[in-house]
C-alpha cells in the first residue's frame, strides 16, 4: 500500500521522498511511544478554553499515525490519558470522554482501510459503557490487521501496570503453580499489559516537559527519548521525521562499550 489518507488527502511527492531518504539513511524504529502533552497551554496561549486544545490534538494523532504506517513503524503507543488525569476538573474529564467516543467513531474505518490494528491498554473499565463499548468495537474490527499497531493507553499508567503484574504473578506462587525462583524480567515482561509487543524504542514528548509521568516504566527501561518544546495540537509529521533521524543519530550501547556496539555492526 503506496499511500495512507487518513485525513483525506494524498501523500505528496514530496514526503514519500522524505521518508524513502529517512528509510534508507538508518533504522526505522519499530515501536514509537509518544506522550501527547501541551493541549492546554496551546489553546491557553491562543485565549482558549483548554478542550479546544483536545479537539485540536486530533489532527496531531491522525498525521503522525500515517505518517508512522508510511514510513513502516510496527506498534505506535499514544499516551491519550493517565490514571492520574481523573483527578482534572470533573468537566474537563467529561469532554474528554466526549472527544475519544467521536473520535474512535469517526476514525474507526479510515484505520481498518488501511490495515491498522486498534489496541488499548490501561484501566478500561473505569470508562463509561459508551467509551468502553465503541472502543470494543473498533477493537474488533481491526483485530485482523497487520500494518501497523495503533495502542491507545488510556487510564494507563505505567506503576498500575507494575502492579497488576505482580498480582498476577503472586497469585501463581501462592497457588505453587510458579516458584519464587522463576520470577525474572522476561516473566515480570510476559505478564505486563504490553506483553504483546516490543519495548518502545523511541519515545517522544511534546511541550518540553523532561518527565515520564507515570508512562511505561518497566519497558522505557533502554527507549531514546526525544523531547520537542512543540505543543501536541501543532505537532505534524515533520517534527516526527526530525525524532526519528535524531533516533537514527544516537548510539544504543544498552550498557556496553562503543567498541563493542561498532564491532557487533561490523560483524553483520
Ligand atoms: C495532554 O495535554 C492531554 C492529556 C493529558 C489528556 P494537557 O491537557 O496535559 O495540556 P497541558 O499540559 O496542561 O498544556
Ligand atoms: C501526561 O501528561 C499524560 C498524557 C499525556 C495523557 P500530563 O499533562 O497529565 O502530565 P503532567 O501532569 O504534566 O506530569
Ligand atoms: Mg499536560
Amino acid at each position: 500500500m503506496e499511500t495512507v489518507t487518513l485525513n483525506g488527502t494524498t501523500q505528496t511527492e514530496q514526503d514519500s521522498l522524505i521518508q524513502k531518504e529517512l528509510r534508507q539513511k538508518g533504522e526505522i524504529p519499530q515501536h514509537v511511544a509518544v506522550i501527547m502533552d501541551g493541549n492546554g497551554r496551546w489553546a491557553k496561549s491562543r485565549g482558549g478554553v483548554r478542550i479546544k486544545g483536545h479537539h485540536a490534538g486530533v489532527e496531531s494523532v491522525r498525521d503522525t499515525v500515517e505518517a508512522c504506517a508510511q514510513l513502516g513503524v510496527k506498534h505506535l503507543t499514544l499516551y491519550a490519558f493517565s490514571t492520574e488525569n481523573w483527578t482534572r476538573p470533573q468537566r474537563e474529564v467529561n469532554a474528554l470522554m466526549t472527544l475519544l467516543v467521536q473520535t474512535i467513531r469517526s476514525e474507526t474505518k479510515k484505520l481498518h482501510e488501511n490495515d491498522i490494528r486498534l489496541t488499548a491498554i490501561g484501566q478500561l473499565d473505569r470508562f463509561p459503557a459508551k467509551c468502553r463499548n465503541q472502543l470494543a468495537e473498533a477493537i474488533r474490527l481491526t483485530k485482523g490487521n497487520s500494518r501497523m499497531e495503533l495502542c491507545l493507553a488510556l487510564s494507563y499508567s505505567g506503576r498500575w501496570d507494575i502492579t497488576q503484574a505482580t498480582r498476577k504473578i503472586s497469585e501463581k506462587v501462592a497457588k505453587g503453580q510458579i516458584t519464587p525462583e522463576a520470577v525474572t524480567d522476561e516473566l515480570i515482561s510476559t505478564h505486563l499489559v504490553t506483553a504483546d509487543k516490543p519495548d518502545p524504542d523511541l519515545i517522544i514528548r511534546t511541550s518540553g516537559e523532561f518527565r515520564i509521568s507515570n508512562f511505561l516504566l518497566w519497558q522505557l527501561a533502554y527507549t531514546e527519548f526525544y523531547i520537542t518544546k512543540t505543543y501536541w495540537p501543532d505537532f505534524r509529521r515533520d517534527e516526527l521525521y526530525k525524532a526519528i533521524e535524531c533516533f537514527q543519530g544516537r548510539e544504543r550501547r544498552f550498557g556496553k562499550v562503543s567498541e563493542q556496539i561498532v564491532s557487533n555492526e561490523s560483524e553483520k
